[in-house]
């Protein structure tokens, strides 16, 4: 592995919180920097729309099976729609697998299934390929009412030596409620102020790469990059 090469795995609070959106602008951000970047959505369940969203975002530099090699009918956690196909992956040949494709690359980005507990192999789940890796976690959370809990409930569950550092990322809903507005000031009682980080709406447009992401968006998406090379 080459000194230099950094894992890092996009996780959240659960499912549906823009684990992708935030990968995508990652991606793109990296790569308009100059940097180089392998993605991976290992395991897909209900459809490759993850994987095929970080195909479009990595440019071209990867396939699609590269990205994702394990790919499930079933709208189910990827552990138990493999079981349905009577299929078994193993956290071994996952890490094994991005191992193998991102040699030639200074950031590896993987984005988890679900939230950091979610069933994802046979053997293990997010939390498990992040220790594996010795990767860099970022939490995902919807900016919404309940927020507070479910970053802090996640928190508790990383490794104790990965979660003062961790970046907590505060993506905006499509309807802003009444906490939207204070859930980053209520969560720094709890996570550092400085490793919060709230993403507006983001326009289809961006989210595809049609059009830049403004200044102020790039800012935060720098902001993230330090955070995670601190
Ligand atoms: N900041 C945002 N701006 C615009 N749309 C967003 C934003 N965050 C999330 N979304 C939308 O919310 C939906 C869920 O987002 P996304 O697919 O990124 O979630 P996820 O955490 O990756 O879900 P999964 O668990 O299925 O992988 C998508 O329709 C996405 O476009
Ligand atoms: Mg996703």
């Amino acid at each position: 592995m080459a000194a230099k090469q950094r894992f890092l795995v996009v996780t959240g609070t659960g499912t549906g919180v823009g684990k992708t959106v935030l990968s995508g602008l990652l991606v793109r951000r990296i790569i308009q920097l100059g940097r180089t970047i392998r993605a991976f959505k290992p395991l897909c369940s209900g459809g490759r729309g993850d994987a095929l969203a970080l195909e479009a975002a990595s440019g071209g530099a990867q396939t699609l099976d590269e990205i994702n090699p394990w790919h499930f009918e079933a709208p189910l956690s990827p552990a138990l729609a493999a079981r349905l196909e009577r299929r078994t992956v193993t956290l071994e040949a996952v890490s094994a697998h991005i191992l193998q494709h991102s040699k030639q690359s200074e950031l590896t980005l993987v984005e988890g299934a679900g939230g950091l507990l979610s069933p994802l192999t046979v053997d293990g789940d997010t939390r498990d390929l992040i220790v594996r890796l010795k990767a860099r976690p970022l939490i995902v959370a919807s900016n919404r009412l309940g927020v507070i809990h479910d970053v802090r409930a996640t928190l508790g569950c990383l490794p104790p030596s990965l979660r003062s550092g961790v970046p907590v990322v505060l993506m905006a809903p499509a309807a802003a409620d009444a906490s939207t507005a204070r859930n980053a000031r209520s969560l720094s009682e709890y996570h550092p102020a400085d490793r919060i980080v709230e993403i507006p709406r983001v326009s289809e447009e961006i989210q595809s790469g049609a059009r830049s992401p403004s200044v102020a968006l790039n800012r935060k998406l720098d902001q993230i990059l330090r955070l995670l090379a601190s």
